[in-house]
């Protein structure tokens, strides 16, 4: 029997009709909007997509959403300015500095700009501070990826107190906050990644599964428990044929896009998985639009916070 799609448009939308008139009451009463300030460095293509898109949900939800853009060759200290500044910009209550940045800005690049954001403008969720709070069940702002799954399992009815969740992946960005959030919510947790042996049978005990590796159709029936919830989180572009044909039938949709665009968004999450799972968030379709909801979300807070209106 097929999963039930957990649809993360629906939720997506759900999220943003909740923002939108938080928005307009914080804009009535502050005489300015919520302010977010994004930073692009380079022309990564997926990079560019995502920060449009961004850009577009925050300004149909009514907040003002400033566009920085720097050069791939730009130094390290040029955009450590420009954050500094947004970190002093009085309109600007949020700052997102898109990932990955350039290799050549070195191997910490990332490290040392999360660390210099303003910890109450940090809608990311990535400086050390905020990580700290969230250990400690106390954060506000945190990473909007698995903040979104949350949102799509609760929203979806997906009872995760008392579950055994495992979670794919230790990213900083998705991985290791989604254990977290998961755990607060008194799942029991199990974080697996490349070293964990025998992994497909870790993955299967779980009652909620979530994939977050960036490695096209790993998740097989193999890994997947029949009837538990699963969750790709992975978007991998794959231009690769032989990797969309082992993946997906001649005469499925995918291949058709495929064949049509030469590269199409490939998830962690093998689509036989559909027939073992009881509920599967796919790609696409699945976690993407949530995590545009939840930087809303978050910037609306930040906002609110630095207002002084919110706890
Ligand atoms: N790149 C992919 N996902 C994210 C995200 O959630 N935040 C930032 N800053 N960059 C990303």
């Amino acid at each position: 029997m097929a999963a039930r799609v957990l649809d993360g448009a629906a939720v997506a939308n759900a999220i943003r009709a909740e923002v939108g008139p938080a928005v307009a009451a914080f804009t009535a009463r502050a005489g300015r909007p919520p302010g977010l300030g994004i930073v692009l460095v380079g022309d990564d293509p997926a990079s560019e997509i995502y920060v449009r898109s961004k850009l577009k949900s925050a300004a149909d939800a009514g907040l003002r959403a400033d566009l920085m853009r720097l050069p791939a060759g730009a130094p390290l200290d040029d955009l450590l300015a420009v954050v500094e500044q947004l970190n002093h910009s009085e309109p600007h209550d949020g700052i997102l500095v898109q990932s990955p940045l350039p290799a050549a800005m070195g191997p910490d690049a990332e490290r040392r700009v999360f660390d210099i954001i303003r910890p109450d403008k940090d809608v990311d969720g990535f400086h050390p501070a905020n990580v700290g709070l969230l250990v400690q069940n106390r954060a506000t702002l945190a990473a909007c990826t698995p903040s979104g799954v949350i949102e799509l399992l609760e929203r979806s009815h997906v009872t995760i107190a008392g579950s055994r969740a495992v979670v794919i992946g230790r990213s900083d960005i998705v991985g290791k906050p989604m254990a977290l959030l998961l755990l607060h919510r008194h799942a029991t947790v199990t974080i697996c990644h490349s070293r964990t042996k025998d992994l497909a049978a870790v993955a299967a005990e779980a009652d909620i599964l979530v994939a977050a590796i960036g490695r096209p159709g790993f998740v097989t029936p193999a890994f997947v428990k029949a009837g538990a919830v699963v969750v790709d989180v992975g978007t991998t572009q794959v231009s690769d044929r032989a990797v969309v044909e082992r993946l997906f039938a001649p005469d499925s949709k995918r291949r058709e896009v495929f064949e049509r665009r030469g590269s199409i968004v490939v998830g962690d999450v093998h689509p036989a998985v559909a027939e073992v799972a009881g509920a599967l968030s796919p790609v696409p379709g699945g976690v993407g639009p949530l995590t545009i909801a939840m930087l809303l979300k978050n910037t609306l807070r930040a906002a609110q916070q630095r207002a002084g209106w919110a706890g």
